[in-house]
């Protein structure tokens, strides 16, 4: 038996345009459209294919996007002000300030700056915390869009084991308080886990984030088990060439697990579809202004 694979592509496509068709609500309320801020900092060319794509995709659904494209050499002080700025500007709902920053710059000095109301990566400590203690908070895109995937998959979460590899503040410690939220049981794995295998083993939920290509062989896993790989790995393809693998070793996994997330194809997607729903939520919260769908 082979698994399932869990299309994120189709999914996130579907959520982009669910949101799409809620921004014409929020323009005839409000006599505006919602507005997303990214911030690239530097040149990384990873981070530029993304925020060129973040800046698409939000035009695509009816949004302002506003783009700052600041010099690897931008000081502290002159990000500070910038996110200080979009803080008071009434046309941005949403502040994304892409990761990582260069070196010189404190990343958690500049992630506290956002304002809450607009920290749609849900990365500030205060929507970090409200999200720990079950309060109504922004919530980080990566692990939202792995949890919408996951209730599409199996429905109500009550009572599974779920093993989340990986303690990032991005992915893995937010994915951990999604899935407690949901009345799962969870473990939190990471590289000093001790018998990684033994502790994968009993998992329902596998949530791959290392940043580790194919670390996960289909034989750590349990029959049955639902793997969502969130790893983006660029590998030497043998051939001069490199593809993308996940976290999870997918040949191996597909074999036992009973559905599975494709790299690329599956959580990827996800994240762009989730910011902009986040945007939409910001946007509504702000204004005051209920959102008509509570199914987002
Ligand atoms: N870098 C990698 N993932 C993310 C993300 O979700 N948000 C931001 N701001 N930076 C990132």
């Amino acid at each position: 038996m082979t698994a399932t694979v869990i299309d994120g592509k189709a999914f996130a496509a579907d959520l982009r345009a669910r949101v799409a068709g809620l921004v014409p609500a929020f323009a005839a309320a409000t006599g505006r459209v919602p507005g997303l801020a990214v911030v690239l900092v530097g040149e990384d060319p990873a981070s530029a294919v993304y925020v060129k794509s973040k800046g698409r995709m939000t035009k695509e659904a009816g949004m302002a996007g506003f783009e700052h494209r600041l010099p690897a050499e931008t000081t502290q002080a002159d990000l500070l002000a910038l996110v200080d700025t979009l803080n008071a500007d009434g046309a941005v709902d949403g502040i994304l300030v892409q990761l990582p920053l260069p070196r010189h710059i404190d990343e958690a000095a500049v992630i506290a700056r956002i304002a809450p109301a607009k920290d749609v990566d849900g990365f500030t400590p205060e929507n970090a915390g409200r999200l720990a203690a079950g309060l109504p908070a922004l919530v980080p895109c990566t692990p939202l869009g792995c949890l919408m995937l996951l209730k599409d998959r199996l429905g109500d979460l009550t009572g599974l084991d779920a093993v989340v590899i990986g303690r990032s503040n991005i992915v893995g410690k937010p994915m951990a308080q999604l899935l407690l939220g949901e009345s799962c049981t969870v473990t939190i794995a990471h590289s000093r886990t001790r018998d990684l295998p033994a502790v994968v083993r009993r998992a329902d939920i596998v949530v791959a984030a290392v940043g580790r290509p194919r670390m996960v062989p289909g034989d750590w896993l349990k029959p049955g088990a639902t793997v969502i790989d969130v790893g983006i790995n660029r590998i030497e393809a043998g051939d001069g060439k490199t593809r993308l693998v996940g976290d999870v070793d997918y040949d191996s996994a597909v074999e036992t697990a009973a559905a599975i997330t494709p790299v690329p194809g599956g959580v990827g997607p996800m994240t762009i579809a989730v910011l902009l729903r986040n945007t939409l939520v910001a946007a509504h919260r702000r204004a005051g202004v209920p959102l008509a769908d509570a199914s987002l």
